[in-house]
């Protein structure tokens, strides 16, 4: 470990925030500070009775501060969810100011979600992406240096690879491939926003946050390895695991600039796989095509998506996810 992870403390009054997965790890660590430093912070979470305990929590560890904290349900395995959620909070609220994408999956097993779609790329990735593309029009009136951060993992650079057209495949199932590659996924999305957010009030980030000790694949042998890290000083703690979010959510020096990876409180260097514009486009049509039926018009036009004009991706692409 080693580094030192540090971040501004600065003042968010009057600013507005979402974090996914608010109840759990980096996500709950994030929401604290964010909401310490004046934010009124939108826990998105997908269990009300979790959320409400991580929420008392909260304002049991910090008893002299005045937490703006609000519970919405998100759950990000569900589009119809995901879009209920961004109507609930575009109603309720006039503006957005840090998109903290947080949420994140790993199964054990090939699972399928009611969209039938494959449970990780579609809880990691692409729900979090309709998010942006149905909040980005609020954030591009929500005042100077809005913010998208997105929590990937380094594991893109070890596991991550394009699989398209395999995404949704029960055979190419591999709970560490798929999960690199909804971390990639994350990673070319942000640059995606770069080409699409220039010149604007938002600018998108994305991290790898340490191997921490939260409940992440608690029980598997991913959480076992980083839960053995931490007794042996390796892994992190969730507070130390959120600071590159933080970092990211707030920092000043990054107001409007196009960081594409942070890792350690630091700007990095994501894969080349990452950083390939080609495969930012090529994923971004192919999920885009799945999303058609959800993007609003006001959320096409803010990020000059145009989506009568995107190719319709080849049928092996398309195959239903019980495909072997
Ligand atoms: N821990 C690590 O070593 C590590 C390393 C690299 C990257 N990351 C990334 O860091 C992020 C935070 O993970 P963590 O370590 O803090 O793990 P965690 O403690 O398990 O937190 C994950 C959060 O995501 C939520 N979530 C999962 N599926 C969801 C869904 N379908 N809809 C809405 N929320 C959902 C969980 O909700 P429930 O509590 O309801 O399940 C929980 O709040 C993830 O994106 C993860 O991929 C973690």
């Amino acid at each position: 470990m080693g580094a030192n992870l540090s971040y501004t403390r600065v003042d968010l009054s009057g600013r507005v925030a979402i974090v996914t997965g608010a109840n759990s790890g980096t996500g709950y660590e994030t929401t604290k500070a964010l909401a310490r430093m004046g934010a009124k912070v939108i826990m998105a979470c997908r269990s009300q009775s979790r959320a409400e305990q991580a929420m008392d929590r909260m304002k049991s560890e910090l008893p002299d501060s005045q937490l703006d904290l609000q519970i919405m349900i998100l759950n990000l395995a569900s589009l119809r969810s995901t879009v209920e959620f961004a109507e609930e909070f575009r109603s309720e609220h006039d503006k957005l100011n840090i998109l903290c994408c947080n949420a994140g999956y790993i199964g054990d097993n090939f699972e399928v979600t009611e969209d039938r779609l494959e449970a990780v790329f579609q809880s990691n990735y692409l729900s979090h992406l309709l998010l942006v593309t149905q909040l980005v029009p609020l954030m591009k009136t929500s005042g100077p240096d809005a913010r998208i951060v997105s929590v990937s993992s380094s594991g893109h650079q070890v596991f991550g690879k394009m699989m398209l057209p395999e995404t949704n495949v029960r055979a190419a199932y591999s709970q560490t491939v798929t999960y690199g590659a909804s971390k990639l996924y994350q990673i070319l999305m942000t640059g995606w926003l770069h080409q699409r957010l220039r010149g604007t009030n938002i600018s998108a980030t994305s991290l790898h946050p340490g191997a921490v000790h939260t409940n992440f694949n608690a029980g598997g042998w991913i959480g076992l390895g980083i839960q053995l890290g931490y007794y042996l000083g390796i892994s992190r703690s969730p507070e130390q695991g959120a600071a590159s979010s933080i970092y990211a959510c707030v920092n000043p020096e990054l107001a409007g600039q196009e960081n594409l990876y942070i890792t350690d409180c630091h700007p990095a260097t994501a894969s080349s796989t990452a950083r390939d514009v080609n495969n930012q486009d090529m994923l971004l049509d192919y999920s885009l095509y799945l999303l058609k039926d959800y993007i609003t018009e006001e959320g096409a036009e803010a990020l000059d998506i145009h989506l009568s004009a995107l190719p319709t991706p080849p049928p092996e692409w398309l195959a239903a996810p019980t495909a072997e």
